[in-house]
């Protein structure tokens, strides 16, 4: 009987504990590639230090407001370029708040790499030994979908997100220098779409226009019957769900009162929903094994020690 209370006292505990873990991790879930064959720097090399300097550059300027750092420092053949972006409609402090983290992160994830790409859901950071002002970079890819699937008249819906992200993409090459971004949304039967495109404003217009042309067509490859879906290319990505979770900006007509938000039912929700529980199962198998396993191993050790 204690020994079942003891035990179920164990679960409870460590199913908690690894929900939370799981939870935030995935809330801080940082995307990244490091392009190993790219080559490796030492730590206090010329390339090591123009990293540092670039990486403290982009994490304290209080000078850019509109979310877009492109910056070089040093000279070839230790030159790095980096290229940071924020979600369009990142406030400020959203903004640089997630790009301090991420220039901490990326060190952290990929050490001594010379090229590297990483993604939070607000913001992206990338640099590399090459020149990488201007030119479309679709590699490394990210695809997410979600797990739930369209339930509706399907090729209404696939027509309805291909003309929806198809006049995004015209809207966001229009884009400045400063800003190549577009959200807005639309209805396919009874479901509502929301859809995001975003171009590194460094690219022209046709440059952006071909990037988002290019995830367009990747996403039979990953979510073209799911209720949501993410495209990432390190120079554009595109994100729909059935919920809206882009803030309004300018670009697009705030929400009417008749529609209220629901629930924020997006494919981040969806892998943390799906991977929790699984791990949870999986971690708690792992502590009664080893929990009954010491409590058999004890008297042995005992005996060893003598
Ligand atoms: C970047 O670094 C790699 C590996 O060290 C090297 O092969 C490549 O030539 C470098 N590229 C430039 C533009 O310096
Ligand atoms: C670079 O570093 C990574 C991680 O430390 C390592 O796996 C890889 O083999 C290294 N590559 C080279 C070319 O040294
Ligand atoms: C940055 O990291 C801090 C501490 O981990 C966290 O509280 C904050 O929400 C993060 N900011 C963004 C924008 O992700
Ligand atoms: C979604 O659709 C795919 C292919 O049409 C199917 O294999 C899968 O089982 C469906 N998933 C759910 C959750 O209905
Ligand atoms: C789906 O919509 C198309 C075009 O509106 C229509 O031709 C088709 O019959 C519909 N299918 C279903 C199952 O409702
Ligand atoms: C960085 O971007 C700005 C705005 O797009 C542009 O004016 C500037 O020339 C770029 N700098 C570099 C080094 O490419």
């Amino acid at each position: 009987m204690a020994k079942g209370a003891h035990s179920s006292v164990l679960f409870f505990f460590s199913s908690i504990l690894v929900s939370f873990i799981a939870l935030s991790v995935a809330q801080q879930d940082f995307l990244h590639n490091c392009q190993n064959n790219n080559g490796n720097y030492t730590s206090n090399s010329a390339f090591g230090t123009n990293l540092n300097n670039v990486l403290s550059s982009i994490s304290s300027n209080t000078v850019i407001d509109y979310g877009f750092y492109n910056e070089s420092v040093g000279q070839e053949p230790d030159m790095v370029n980096a290229i940071a972006l924020c979600r369009g409609d990142a406030s400020v402090d959203v903004c640089r708040s997630c790009l301090q983290n991420a220039t901490r992160k990326i060190l952290e994830v990929c050490p001594n790499q010379k090229e590297a790409v990483g993604w939070y859901d607000n913001c992206m950071l990338r640099y590399s030994n090459k020149s990488i002002f201007g030119v479309v970079d679709t590699q490394p890819t990210i695809y997410m979908g979600s797990t739930q699937n369209f339930s509706e008249n399907l090729s209404d819906y696939k027509q309805a997100l291909q003309d929806l992200l198809g006049s995004l993409k015209d809207t966001a090459a229009l884009g400045d220098s400063l800003r190549k971004f577009a959200t807005r949304d639309t209805t396919s039967g009874f479901q509502k779409i929301y859809a995001l495109v975003q171009c590194t404003p460094d690219l022209d217009k046709l440059k952006c226009s071909d990037c988002l042309e290019n995830a367009i067509r990747k996403i039979p490859d990953c979510c073209s019957d799911k209720i949501g879906g993410r495209v990432i290319y390190p120079s554009c990505n595109l994100r729909f769900e059935n919920t809206r979770f882009f803030s309004p900006t300018a670009d697009s007509p705030p929400p009417s009162p008749s529609r209220p938000l629901k629930g924020n039912d997006n494919t981040a929700r969806t892998v943390i929903i799906i991977i929790v529980p699984i791990v949870s199962v999986m971690i708690l198998v792992i502590c009664i094994f080893f929990f009954l396993r010491m409590r058999k191993q004890k008297p042995k050790e005992m005996i060893e020690s003598k």
